[in-house]
C-alpha cells in the first residue's frame, strides 16, 4: 500500500491502546515497546515515520545503534494486553516477544516484525534529533517532564515498505 493509506487507524491505534515498536540489537534479539508518539509524513523527499523515544528506555539504548525499525499496528481491539505488557515492563528483564507469544517475520533488509498485526511499517534509521529542554514549549516541559529530565529522542525511519493486513 502506498505509506499514507490507513493514516487513520494509525492515529487512532496511537490515541488508543499504541503501537508496537520494534528494533533488534546487534545479535539479532528483538525487542517490542508500545508507542503512543509518533509521526508519519514526508522528509527528504522520503515517507518518514518518526518515533519519540524517552532515554530511560532499553528501546532507546537500541536505537543508538540499530538500522531498522518497524512499526506494527494490531486491529482495533486485538492485543491490547500485549500492548500492555510491552509498554509496561523493560526488554532489559523480558523476552516480550516470547512472553507475549507473538510471532516475528522477515521483511526487507532484515527488519522485523510482528505477524498478525493491520498494518506494518518496516523502516530504516534515517536520522535521530534529541530534543532540547529548552526547544520545548513550558507547557510541554511541564506537562510530560520531571525537572531534570532529559526529553525523547526522535528517531527518524524511511519507510522502506508499508504494508496492510487489514
Ligand atoms: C499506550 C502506551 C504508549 C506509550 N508510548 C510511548 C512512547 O511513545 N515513547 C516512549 O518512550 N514510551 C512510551 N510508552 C512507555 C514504554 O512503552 C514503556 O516504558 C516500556 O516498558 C519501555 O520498554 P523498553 O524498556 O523495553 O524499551 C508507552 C506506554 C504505553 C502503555
Amino acid at each position: 500500500m502506498r505509506y499514507d493509506e490507513h493514516f487513520k487507524e494509525l492515529c487512532g491505534a496511537l490515541e488508543g491502546a499504541g503501537a508496537f515498536l520494534v528494533v533488534a540489537d546487534k545479535k539479532g534479539r528483538v525487542n517490542l515497546m508500545t508507542i503512543g508518539w509518533a509521526q508519519l509524513g514526508v522528509i527528504w523527499g522520503e515517507p518518514v515515520m518518526s518515533v519519540l523515544v524517552r532515554p530511560s528506555r532499553h528501546t532507546h539504548a537500541l536505537l543508538e545503534t540499530a538500522t531498522h525499525f518497524s512499526v506494527c499496528v494490531p486491529r482495533r481491539g486485538e492485543l491490547e494486553k500485549e500492548l500492555a505488557f510491552c509498554g509496561t515492563k523493560s526488554g532489559r528483564d523480558y523476552d516480550k516477544a516470547r512472553a507475549c507469544a507473538l510471532t516475528l517475520k522477515d521483511g526487507a533488509s532484515g527488519v522485523k516484525y510482528i505477524d498478525g498485526c493491520a498494518l506494518v511499517y518496516q523502516c530504516e534509521l534515517y536520522g535521530r534529533a534529541p530534543l532540547a529542554r529548552g526547544s520545548l514549549a513550558p507547557a510541554a516541559l511541564k506537562k510530560y517532564y520531571e525537572p531534570a529530565e532529559t526529553p525523547h529522542t526522535l528517531y527518524f525511519g524511511k519507510v522502506l515498505k508499508a504494508e496492510n493486513f487489514l
